[in-house]
């Protein structure tokens, strides 16, 4: 079948292409730029919608994990109390009833001071565990406070010495940025305790400008950073998910570390998270 005879190039303009006819190859030319132009413009409107609709879905998926986070910091609240609450209380009752059952006794059996005993280190381990989900430190008095608080959980559990310092300078805290640095801290620390071959770590807390830094210091065996794309040789989640969720709220880690020559590892976050409306309330 034939093509219509509408698609068919005009058999004059061939004639006159085929003769050489120098103005309609200037309309051709020019024709043919036009289009060219009209494409690239297309092309650009197209990459900038493209772009657009990028920026919007980072927008709103940073958004949907701000407030993902915000939850399960209120179930890990929620956890706490409960088993500080609960579990702690049925522990101080028991410890309780069998003090009195010790004191009317004058000769106690080993048995009986040893379950005394076992009850006094559940209480403490319920005490540390709800405090290692949640402190309430952390949202009673504010960051500095429970990451002091930190540093004795660290040598207590690990044996790690922690000096922590702060500038001193007023910090407007949300009550999520806190909790996604404190978590951040606590990671970095237990890195420092777990890979870094050393008894010591700083934690320096500052203030630049509207941004809260905290870094952790160790001069211990120090590591090779892999682009942060990529896991730590051998390494777990922890780096990444903490970068992960520093993201969520607009933060960063910058980790300085090379093999034999200590590590610091620095957060920054803003103090309040754009997304979100959590209770602002001072560090
Ligand atoms: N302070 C540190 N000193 C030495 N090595 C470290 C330190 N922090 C992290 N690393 C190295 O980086 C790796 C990745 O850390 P991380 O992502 O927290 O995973 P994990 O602690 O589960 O191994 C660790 O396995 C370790 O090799
Ligand atoms: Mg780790």
């Amino acid at each position: 079948m034939s093509a219509p005879a509408a698609r068919r190039p005009p058999r004059v303009a061939c004639d006159q292409k085929r003769r050489g006819d120098p103005a309609s190859a200037s309309n051709d030319i020019s024709e043919s730029n036009d289009r060219a132009e009209r494409l690239l413009a297309d092309q650009a409107a197209l990459s900038r919608t493209l772009e657009h609709r990028v920026t919007e879905r980072t927008r709103q998926l940073r958004a949907l994990m701000f407030q993902v986070a915000m939850a399960e910091e209120r179930e890990r609240r929620e956890i706490a109390a409960d088993l500080h609450d609960d579990l702690g209380q049925l522990l101080a009752v028991a410890g309780l009833k069998l003090g009195a059952l010790m004191s009317d006794d004058k000769h106690p059996s080993p048995e009986l001071r040893e379950v005394n005993e076992l009850i006094l280190r559940a209480k403490m381990s319920v005490g540390s565990l709800a405090f290692q989900i949640s402190p309430p430190v952390l949202f009673e008095l504010g960051l500095v406070p429970a990451l002091e608080w930190l540093a004795e959980e660290m040598h207590r559990v690990y044996g790690l010495e922690v000096e922590v310092r702060d500038d001193r300078k007023p910090k407007p805290l949300d009550q999520t940025v806190r909790a996604i640095v404190f978590r951040a801290v606590r990671e970095l620390l237990i890195n420092v305790a777990k890979h870094a071959k050393v008894g010591r770590a700083e934690v320096d807390i500052r203030r630049n400008a509207s941004k809260l830094v905290v870094s952790v210091t160790d001069k211990g065996v120090g590591f090779e950073v892999r682009p942060f794309d990529k896991p730590q040789t051998g390494g777990g989640f922890g780096l990444p998910s903490l970068r992960e969720r520093l993201g969520y709220i607009g933060g960063a880690l910058h980790i300085d570390a090379v093999p034999g020559d200590g590590t610091v590892a620095t957060v920054s976050a803003p103090f309040e998270v754009k997304t979100g409306a959590p209770g602002r309330v001072w560090s």
